[in-house]
């Protein structure tokens, strides 16, 4: 099979663990027969210091060529980066914002696993993770208040912001309608997360999501509101299966959700529009205090590549060969510094590429 990929490195540690990842796929490309074309683009903070944008039309144009597009990460210090004095549409994560709307990736898939062999760096009480945890949020990722109209006014010599969350059924509709589809592929259970209790658009939510349920008659589902997820995340995350939710809650509660885990280092993402395309990219962010020191751990984004091999390509045995490849590797030890525990051996970012590259065979 062709492979037509483009990669978005980005900044900080982006590019190295994107090259990572990028091994990986080799491999699994000559072991399985496939052949991968690669186009680089710019984004976030390597756009602006290039073209003094963080997004250029050619790059969105580049990316909407592709299968699917993988990426490293994007930003960097808020406090000391100069992309930070930028105005708010040209920094970084403008960027970012921008692709996900002109690319339509309204479905944004964020496992938070508990990996057995990493058991010991969860933060939770023993006897809360006994069960273990598999969860995925299914967040909205191209409406909401991320997206509404905003501004910033002075009245009467008060200055005033305003921003606005909309919702309307069938951007509500298209994402329950996918999470609902993935349950059905996992434990069969929803939880849908909002705050009808105050918000409007939460209550049009519900209507809808519970509208979308009545086609998947297999599928428990249950409402919950966002402050109380919160604290359950905390208290008892085996409950959750698939956790179905609008933006900000999903990207608040995702950041909880990895980092209950213990091993941020270690999740994936999908992001997804309405047919295969898709941009993959690691839970984590930039970091950018450890960039270029080959001390980064790669496992997010090449977990990512193997989501993009399985949804964006059907690809599912070599996506189940990457996946066996981190677990094999873990199992004989070898750690980067974020995951690292006694009696492990630790290993930089490349030689954490090298590992999992030989194990796909
Ligand atoms: C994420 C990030 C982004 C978001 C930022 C960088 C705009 O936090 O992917 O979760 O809020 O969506
Ligand atoms: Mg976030």
């Amino acid at each position: 099979m062709k492979l037509n990929i483009t990669c978005i490195p980005g900044d900080g540690i982006g590019p190295e663990i994107v090259a990572e990842a990028k091994k990986v796929l080799d491999k699994v490309a000559t072991v399985y027969g496939h052949e991968i074309t690669y186009k680089d683009i710019l984004m976030g903070g390597a756009s602006i210091d290039v073209h003094g944008i963080p997004l250029t039309d050619e790059a969105i144009a580049d990316a909407k060529s592709a299968d699917a597009v993988l990426m490293g990460s994007i930003g960097g210090d808020t406090t000391t980066s100069p992309w930070y004095k930028l105005p708010p549409d040209k920094r970084p994560e403008a960027g970012l914002l921008k692709i996900r709307k002109a690319l339509n990736l309204f479905a944004n898939l964020r496992p938070a696993v508990l990996y057995e062999e990493l058991a010991d760096a969860c933060p939770l009480r023993k006897d809360i993770i006994e069960a273990g945890f598999d969860m995925l949020i299914m967040r909205e990722l191209t409406g909401g208040l991320y997206f509404g109209e905003r501004r910033t006014i002075e009245e009467n010599g008060i200055r005033k912001a305003i921003d606005t969350l909309t919702y309307d059924e069938n951007e509500i509709r298209r994402i329950a309608i996918k999470g609902f589809d993935i349950a059905m592929k996992r434990r069969k259970k929803v939880t849908s997360v909002d705050k009808a209790n105050v918000l409007d658009s939460s209550r049009l939510w519900r209507k809808v999501v519970e509208e979308v349920a009545q086609d998947y008659p297999e599928v428990t589902l249950e409402h919950m509101l966002v402050d109380n997820c919160a604290m359950q995340l905390v208290k008892d995350p085996a409950q959750f299966d698939v956790i179905l939710t609008e933006n900000m809650f999903g990207d608040i509660l995702s950041d909880e959700a990895s980092m209950v885990t213990g091993s941020i280092g270690m999740l994936a993402s999908a992001s997804l529009n309405d047919s295969k395309f898709g941009l993959y990219e690691p839970s984590h962010g930039s970091a950018p205090d450890i960039a270029g020191k080959d001390i980064a751990n790669p496992i997010a984004t090449i977990l990512s590549a193997a989501m993009m091999l399985r949804y964006s390509f059907d690809l599912d045995k070599e996506a189940d060969a990457v996946e066996a490849a981190v677990k094999a590797v873990l199992n004989k030890g070898y750690r980067t510094g974020d995951i690292m525990s006694e009696g492990c051996t630790l290993v930089g970012c490349k030689k954490m590429g090298d590992l999992l590259t030989n194990e796909i065979v």
